[in-house]
């Protein structure tokens, strides 16, 4: 789930070492609890792992590496046994080291045949019974590698991303796939692989991604990919823009305050070509929908994990205010094993950041089987959402390293506006709507500047913050959605409870939790419903005085009875979410700081979430 790396190279070099450690430092971001690498080290493999940090496996491989034409090397991410040097990967059993990353379902039944077959087991993970298995499959003779390789494939239930070395095969790397991501970089001194183009961008950008179901014979300068039928699959490479630049911290402590700040630059990457004012409408070229449809569309349903589900709920408020089409939103965890009522004219739209979430991916899956169009919101190019669906809006926010999703979160709420646009002008959406969301997003850029700009006067309001112990976030309207991502923020990176519920709701059973250790955070907005939402911080007033109150409104007696205020600036309802979830971001930010938190990497969490 986490990272896999390796390579092949045509020359012996100390170099290919550390390229095998710069590639699982440039994946550390999506989290891991331990790392290791294998490789040939004169006519044998050798294997260093340890718990923790990289950088205590580069304590171990000490300061003059070896020379190595083969390694692999991988960040894990514990499914099945501890966070320990043990379990860590590579697992390297006989003549064979492998990685992996997924999960094997039918390890036990696979694990219980090979110790009935004299095969010892030195870790707890399901992994190990890939080494393992194909390392007594190469014991038989009529096997040569590859041929183990591919018996062991039919046997393997589950999701993987594997990569495999042999002893006594040192011009061979042999990689497969199935449902979790890998990809092969060409360069004309060595081949690469990798889960995570970020891992191997400072030595390629000629990239051959491959599918389920598809395995790769890799040479130094040679590769050929097989499905799992073995019939060769005709491959061309393609070439990928990444600067490694863009996962550089460049001067900010973290990267989730450096990817918070990127926000207005975000803002105006999503927007780049896709606003039509002429025809009150968006241009986005990538939905490969005929027009016909969209009049035909008779419901919305999105599909998505975590910080994506929620850009998905805002999107139902803000699509069907457009579109007047019914939307629904569903966790993908859940909607790929329940039978969810569709109907062909339902427009499916995944929602991820990474474009590999496992459960986003099958959800699409059960999706197109039922014969729906599907659309993906997308941040990673080339992803395996990115290219299963049928169109999509690629954000275009640059890599997202921090654990905690910001930016995406804002680009995936612009794309779902642009998305209106587009279709609206084939169904009711008035031209003076149409005007008021093109309004909204011309100034976001320079608002979400103005709000970033409260940093300081949050950074301040922090330790007062992180003196409770729990949280509760309300708000009404699309600043529902936003309650619920600002404590799911806050939870992930400071490690406080949080919940989140609409304003209006709290008298009918949350109302019996507000005491002396929770703060309420309120959403207020001047919208609408100001009124109504005013009386409900009037109900939570009544009964605590933890309160911090953000708002739109300039009314100064909002302050009586709460900790602060924070204010920021009234903007169209079209946006205003975006503008409220700044501030719970940098809320989330500074309370976790406070708290001595791994902000980037917060505990028990992974970036990119490829096991279900
Ligand atoms: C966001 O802060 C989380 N780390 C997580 O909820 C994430 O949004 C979720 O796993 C979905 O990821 P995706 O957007 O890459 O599909
Ligand atoms: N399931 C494997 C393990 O627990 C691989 C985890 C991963 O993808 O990092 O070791």
């Amino acid at each position: 789930m986490c990272g896999i790396i390796g390579l092949i190279a045509s020359k012996s070099s100390p170099n290919n070492i550390e390229a095998l450690v710069l590639g699982l430092k440039r994946m550390e971001y999506r989290g891991y609890d331990s790392a290791g690498i294998a490789f040939m080290a004169g006519n044998q493999i050798k294997t260093v792992r340890s718990k923790g940090k990289i950088a205590s496996l580069e304590d171990k491989l000490g300061q003059s590496l070896e020379s190595t034409k083969l390694g692999i090397g991988h960040t894990r991410w514990a499914t099945h046994g501890d966070p320990s040097e043990i379990n860590a990967h590579p697992h390297t059993v006989g003549k064979i080291s492998i990685v992996h990353n997924g999960i094997i379902e039918n390890y036990q039944e696979l694990k219980q045949e090979l110790i009935e077959l004299g095969c010892e087991f030195s870790s707890e993970t399901d992994s190990e019974v890939v080494a393992q298995l194909i390392n007594y499959y190469y014991q038989q003779s009529d096997l040569d590698f590859v041929g183990a390789v591919r018996q062991a494939l039919t046997r393997l239930k589950g999701a993987y991303g594997l990569a495999i070395i042999a002893e006594d095969q040192p011009d061979q790397l042999i990689v497969a796939r199935q449902a979790s991501p890998l990809l092969i970089g060409l360069s004309d001194h060595a081949t690469y692989i990798a889960s995570d183009p970020m891992a191997i961008i400072s030595y390629t950008d000629r990239i051959i991604y491959l599918e389920d179901k598809e395995y790769a014979v890799l040479g130094a300068g040679s590769y050929q990919v097989y499905d799992f039928d073995h019939n060769l699959r005709d491959v061309t490479p393609e070439t990928i823009e990444l600067d490694p630049g863009q996962i550089q911290k460049s001067g900010y402590d973290h990267f989730l305050i450096k990817e918070i700040m990127e926000q207005p630059e975000a803002v105006i990457n999503v927007l780049r070509g896709r606003i039509d004012k002429q025809n009150f409408s968006s241009h986005l070229g990538g939905l490969n929908l005929p027009d016909d449809y969209f009049r035909k569309i008779d419901r919305i349903l999105i599909v998505a994990c975590g910080t994506a589900y929620y850009a998905g709920l805002l999107g139902k408020y803000l699509l069907e205010k457009m579109l007047n089409i019914p939307v629904d939103v569903e966790m993908a965890s859940e909607f790929r094993y329940r039978d969810p009522a569709t109907s062909k004219n339902t427009l499916g739209v995944v929602y991820s950041q990474s474009g590999e979430t496992a459960d986003s991916l099958a959800s699409l899956r059960e999706m197109k089987r039922r014969g729906m169009l599907t659309l993906g919101i997308i941040n990673t190019a080339g992803s395996t959402i990115a290219r299963e669906v049928d169109g999509g809006i690629y954000l275009h926010a640059g890599p997202e390293i921090s654990v905690a999703s910001t930016k995406a979160f804002s680009s995936m709420s612009i794309a779902t506006l642009l998305l209106g646009l587009e279709i609206g002008r084939y169904r009711q959406l008035s031209i003076e709507r149409s005007m008021e969301v093109i309004q909204a997003l011309g100034s976001l850029a320079n608002d979400i500047e103005g709000v970033l700009s409260l940093d300081q006067e949050i950074k301040l309001l922090a330790s007062k913050i992180a003196k409770f112990g729990h949280m509760m976030y309300l708000g009404r309207d699309s600043l529902y959605p936003i309650a619920i991502e600002g404590s799911h923020k806050l939870k992930e990176v400071s490690y406080i409870q949080a919940e989140a519920y609409p304003a209006g709701e709290m008298k009918h059973g949350a109302n019996a939790l507000l005491g002396d250790d929770l703060l309420v955070v309120f959403f207020l907005s001047n919208n609408f419903l100001y009124d109504k939402a005013k009386s409900n911080l009037a109900e939570v007033k009544a009964r605590t005085s933890n309160i911090l109150v953000v708002t739109d409104s300039e009314e100064q007696d909002l302050a009586r009875g709460t900790i602060d205020v924070i204010r920021v600036k009234r903007v169209s309802d079209w946006t205003q979410g975006l503008i409220f979830n700044v501030v719970s971001q940098l809320i989330a930010y500074y309370v976790a700081v406070d708290l001595g938190r791994d902000v980037d990497q917060p505990r028990n969490l992974a970036k990119s979430v490829t096991v279900e």
